[in-house]
């Protein structure tokens, strides 16, 4: 069994902050920034919540799909950067959208969270035959957890919104769903300082001891080795499951973190370039709901037509990673 997206919406706050804007804090410059990751510029959310971006998106997507909010047996939320502990996103998101006849829940697979979230979604309506439609939200404020005094990482992020609503089909589907854990270090935000004694006891516990608590801190270049074997990996994972190859497919929507890692994992898989959707110039790295903006973003632009034949891949912290190909 398949799924069908029926409409996407997208939403970004209106802020912009631009490569130069990053020079009144930190020593850095457009040049080194463009050509190290491909980024010009990304939104930034300010006050507006994490579920106020979702929202928005939600809406969009619901009114695309021309459905009745009360008819959405399910919304999924995925975020790693939720405004609460608890409630979940999704809960406020389906008051919010009137879809008062929704089950909630948050997914936090980092950035492959659309991925994960997508895949859910459609196990789900698989072996539930009461359920019409889910609406998946990504929605994501990483400005409040950058370091703004850490060159390295906080010059990659931005906060942004995507959403679908999705229904089963009996089109073409496929996925593989992945994690590596022994990464967990490389790529975090922490609430809580392990005594050492704990710490020792692991090699992902506190591997940036001096930084505070509840900040988003990489190691940039370990993610970046991961990054551009874990993009083809996604896709070949699920390709092999349907024996198609990359040839098959239409249109590549990869998780948006660095131009140069999208190049390089093209490479692997021996397809074009003109074929990956790129949108990571203008919102930068917006977490879970990079790969949703991106792909939104081409259906509104007339690039990507129904029939085609699509590959979302991602990756992120965790380390997880993950593609899911389908049919629009
Ligand atoms: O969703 C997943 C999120 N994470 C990722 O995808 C991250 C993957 N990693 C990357 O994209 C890249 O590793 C970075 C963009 C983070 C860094 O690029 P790089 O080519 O690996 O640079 P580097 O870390 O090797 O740094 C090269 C130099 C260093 O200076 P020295 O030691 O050579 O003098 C850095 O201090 O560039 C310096 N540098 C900067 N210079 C100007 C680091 N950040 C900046 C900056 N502006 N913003």
């Amino acid at each position: 069994m398949g799924i069908s997206i029926l409409g996407m919406g997208s939403y970004v706050p209106g802020q912009v902050l631009t490569n130069d804007d990053f020079t009144r804090f930190v020593e850095t410059n457009d040049e080194w920034i463009r050509t190290r990751t491909g980024i010009t510029e990304r939104r930034m959310a300010g006050w507006e919540p994490t579920w106020y971006m979702g929202k928005q998106a939600a809406l969009r997507a619901i009114e695309a799909a021309g459905t009745d909010p009360a008819e959405i047996g399910l919304v999924i939320s995925c975020t790693a950067t939720s405004d609460f502990n608890t409630p979940s996103m999704a809960s406020v998101i389906q008051h919010e959208t009137g879809a008062v006849n929704a089950a909630a829940f948050d997914i936090n697979a980092a950035c492959s969270g659309f991925v994960y979230a997508t895949d859910v979604a459609r196990r789900f309506l698989e072996t539930d035959d009461s359920l019409k439609y889910v609406l998946v939200v990504a929605n994501e404020a990483l400005s409040r957890f950058v370091d703004f005094t850490d060159r390295a990482s906080c010059i990659l992020f931005g906060d942004g919104a995507a959403a679908a609503v999705i229904e089963k089909s009996d089109k073409l589907y496929s996925s593989a769903l992945c994690s590596d854990g022994s990464g967990a270090g490389l790529l975090c935000s922490r609430s809580l300082k392990v005594a050492p004694e704990v710490a020792q006891e692991s090699d992902f516990e506190d591997p940036f001891p001096d930084m505070p608590l509840h900040k988003l801190y990489q190691n940039g270049k370990e993610v970046y080795k991961f990054a551009v074997q874990a993009l083809p990996r996604s896709f070949e994972l699920a390709a092999e499951k349907i024996n198609i190859t990359k040839d098959d497919i239409d249109w590549f929507i990869p998780h948006q973190a660095n131009i140069r890692i999208i190049e390089t994992a093209a490479k692997k898989l021996g397809a074009p370039m003109e074929k990956f959707i790129v949108t990571l110039d203008h919102y930068g790295n917006t977490s879970s709901a990079s790969i949703p903006l991106a792909l939104c973003e081409a259906i509104d632009k007339g690039m990507i037509k129904r029939g085609q034949k699509l590959a979302l891949i991602g990756f992120g912290a965790g380390l997880t990673y993950g593609g899911i190909i389908f049919e629009y």
